[in-house]
């Protein structure tokens, strides 16, 4: 048997920085993109899908790196069927101690339809694929991409091929989110009992979420007999996003009595890895998502909090700390020194070289005179700010903005571009309104704003708000965040920080970018 891991073992595939990264406006950076890998080798996660060689420079140097730089898990990169994509991404993924290639073609009728191939051009194409995949790496992912749509016989046939050619996993994707549970078991114990070969690979789940029923399916997949999940974290992904990577792995732990299966998931590592993707991704977690949402472990109703009191398994079906989230949080305040920052952010995953807790102190000084008490929440928005700052072109020097009952409200505003400062004063309805005018008036830009958010950080009227900001340029979408107790401020400097984004990506002339252009439909 190859590569099959034990009857009771789901092996867990990570696709973030590549299907999570993919959806509009969640872009990472290439140093950003290192530290999530980083953060998924850690916390053992079997596999992670890195991206898409050939979709970039920026994509092909960031799955090189992650292969170069990975510890325990296997690394791996996806390719259409074809040979210029299968090569591209083993020269992207060989560095790593355990390569894999991920080649994939649509079978369903409308995806048949694209590369205009008839069944039999298509499983030829299969067979040369795989084959010549195999040839180049020992462990081979093919995936029939929309394959909870392809005719039944259709389906098996092109698996049998695949296996034939050398492919270790056979991938199953519910592409469009279309499938259901009860479907979802049937189809993997099916192929498994009808396909030639299949005892001798492993079948994996690969599920989006457009009907809310992605865990769902990707567990009864592995009831059917899958053994790998695809997942992102926070189910990060296009449209309704991908199974949660969180959601599957807890779920099998606190149902290991009916689920009776072992991940190698450090769980107490989802809350960190979960806060840092949202971040980086800019896509902030909405408060009562399952496992990791802001509310999934609040008790705030009266009755609740009676019965937690007494015991807290009266409404908790798992604890806190098994996602690494502390009882209690109250951390510091402005009498706090540096020893004690610099092991509260270790604790919390930080870990700093002596510079940069220098450059954290000051903020956290500040911070601190404007806030009597500084949780752990505050210092993560703290850090997250803090990711930003290297290379920025465009700065917040100062804001005073003039509000209440009368319009138009005014903000007065330096923002330093390239090292120059430069000064204006507009009016807008509202105080956010006039400063997002007033740094359009000096960064002269024809952007569209798509999204405003504001979140409290903690509880109280001295909390930091969490701002975020989603901006679309000719298809190009970026996002940016920023905390500060201010939210007229934060709001300042979390738009700086898109147009920031944007400035970059304008100059690479699109290497990044065009991992949204280059189509899944160039299949031949
Ligand atoms: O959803 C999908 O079909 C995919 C494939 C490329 C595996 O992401
Ligand atoms: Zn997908």
């Amino acid at each position: 048997m190859t590569d099959q891991p034990k009857r009771d073992r789901v092996v867990i595939f990570d696709t973030t920085l590549r299907d999570g990264e993919q959806s509009p406006g969640a872009t990472m950076s290439h140093a950003e993109k290192l530290e999530i890998a980083e953060l998924l080798d850690d916390m053992g996660v079997d596999i992670i899908e890195a991206g898409f060689p050939i979709a970039s420079d920026g994509d092909f140097n960031a799955v090189s790196e992650i292969a170069k730089r990975s510890k325990q898990s296997v690394i791996c990169g996806l390719a259409r069927a074809n040979f210029k994509d299968i090569d591209r991404c083993w020269e992207a993924v060989k560095h790593a101690a355990q390569p894999r290639i991920h080649t994939f073609i649509g079978t369903s009728p409308l995806h048949r339809a694209i590369p205009n191939l008839d069944m039999d051009q298509m499983a030829e194409r299969i067979h040369d694929t795989v084959t010549h995949a195999r040839n180049l790496c020992d462990n081979v992912q093919w995936s029939p991409m929309d394959a909870t749509r392809t005719e039944w016989d259709y389906l098996k046939r092109t698996v049998e091929i695949a296996i034939k050619a050398g492919a270790t996993t056979i991938n199953i994707p519910d592409t469009v989110g279309y499938t259901a549970p009860v479907e979802s078991a049937d189809l993997i114990r099916r192929l498994i009992a009808d396909v030639p070969g299949a005892d001798e690979v492993i079948f994996a789940t690969h599920c989006h979420n457009d009907l809310g029923m992605a865990t769902a399916n990707s567990l009864a997949a592995v009831a059917g007999g899958a053994r790998q999940i695809e997942c992102t974290i926070n189910g990060l992904g296009e449209r309704a996003g991908n199974t949660a990577l969180e959601e599957v792995v807890m779920a099998l732990k606190v149902r290991s009595d009916i689920m009776p299966y072992e991940t190698r998931i450090d769980t107490t590592k989802i809350m960190h890895i979960s806060r840092r993707v949202a971040t980086v991704s800019g896509f902030p977690v909405q408060f009562n998502k399952a496992i990791v949402g802001k509310n999934a472990f609040a008790h705030e109703s009266g009755i609740h909090q009676d019965g937690m009191l007494k015991n807290a398994e009266t409404f908790e079906i798992m604890r806190p700390s098994d996602v690494g989230l502390k009882e209690t949080n109250l951390v510091m305040g402005k009498h706090s020194g540096r020893a004690a920052l610099r092991a509260k952010l270790k604790e919390l995953g930080f870990d700093l070289a002596d510079n940069q807790l220098n450059d954290v102190f000051v903020r956290f000084k500040s911070l601190a005179d404007r806030k009597k008490e500084v949780f752990e929440e505050d210092l993560e928005a703290l850090m997250r700010d803090q990711s930003k700052g290297d290379g920025e072109r465009i700065k917040v020097k100062f804001l005073r903005v003039i509000c209440g009952t009368e319009a138009p409200q005014s903000a007065d505003l330096t923002l330093t571009v390239d090292g120059e400062d430069h000064q204006v004063t507009a009016t807008g309805d509202g105080p956010v309104d006039a400063t997002f005018k007033a740094i359009k008036q000096i960064v002269g830009h024809e952007a569209r704003l798509q999204l405003y958010q504001v979140h409290a950080v903690t509880e109280g009227t001295d909390a930091q708000a969490t701002v975020t900001v989603r901006m679309e340029e000719n298809g190009l979408i970026v996002t940016g965040e920023s905390a500060d107790t201010d939210t007229v401020v934060a709001s300042a400097k979390a738009y700086v920080a898109a147009l920031n984004r944007l400035l970059m990506r304008r100059e690479m002339a699109g290497p990044d970018a065009d991992v949204k252009a280059i189509s899944y439909k160039d299949v031949v």
